[in-house]
């Protein structure tokens, strides 16, 4: 059975999708939806130059809105950029770092993810850091490889202290906006070889308060049977967030 020790976390990545008036639209539909918030930890990822706008409806609930992205230095020259404090200053209260979209569209390289999730925790953003394997890693039986070697270049500058701040996402990179979602074996082997490697690093008191999400064509008909995988705290959803219709279902994955 899944362990919840750890409060499930639905978050849900809007991407360059919504349009304002959509974005303002969706986030009172959850707010009113969502009750104390007490029992899942709900978040929306959104597009910088809505946050102001979408954390001033968010606010007085417990629902949490982040950044899609950051840069890691505090200020300077760096020409289409934000920084963690400008994060902050429009509302944002975490962020992703890591998407599979930012590697592999946008080069993002692995030594930055260090310092990308080092100055998110410096500035009190709550980052949750996403790795996932490409398909033909996944076919050269390279998945575990590629993992580690994420999960290295992410916590290279995290100390055991800061774990109860983390959440890492195992976004299988040919399940993101594929329709095909990883099987419950591919999900849990993924996610066990992900919580291993945590205890090694940070100990494993520290590691047990770090959740792990699974996200990749998570839908209303499969959050549930997601949810009941060993070992996943939370869903990382893309397109399926993008409506309250599909979304809400998801958040309450288990009152239906
Ligand atoms: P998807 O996206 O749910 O549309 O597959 C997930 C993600 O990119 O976080």
């Amino acid at each position: 059975m899944t362990n919840r020790i750890r409060k499930p976390y639905i978050a849900g990545n809007w991407k360059m999708n919504l349009d304002r008036a959509h974005s303002l639209d969706l986030i009172k539909t959850i707010k009113g939806r969502l009750g104390d918030g007490g029992d899942r930890e709900v978040a929306v990822f959104v597009p910088a130059i809505y946050l102001a706008d979408v954390t001033a409806v968010a606010q007085g609930s417990p629902l949490g809105v982040g950044g899609q992205n950051l840069w890691f230095e505090g200020v300077g020259a760096f020409t289409g950029e934000v920084s963690p404090r400008m994060l902050r200053e429009v509302g944002a209260d975490r962020v992703l770092i890591g998407h599979s979209e930012r590697r592999h569209i946008f080069r993002e390289l692995d030594e930055w993810m260090g310092r990308k999730v080092r100055a998110a925790l410096d500035c009190d953003l709550l980052p949750i850091y996403c790795i996932g394997e490409t398909l033909d890693e996944r076919k050269g039986n390279k998945t575990e490889r590629t993992l580690k070697k994420q999960l290295e270049s992410g916590f290279e500058k995290v100390r055991p202290e800061d774990s109860h701040r983390l959440t890492v996402a195992y976004e299988p990179v040919w399940a993101i906006g594929t329709g095909e979602t990883a099987t419950a074996e591919q999900v849990a082997q993924a996610h066990r070889t992900i919580r291993k490697w945590l205890v090694q690093r940070v100990g494993e008191e520290a590691a047990n308060q770090v959740r792990i999400l699974y996200g990749g064509s998570v839908k209303p008909d499969n959050a549930k049977e997601l949810m009941a995988i060993d070992c996943v705290d939370g869903l990382l959803v893309g397109g399926a967030s993008l409506q309250a219709e599909t979304f809400l279902p998801i958040i309450e994955y288990n009152l239906r």
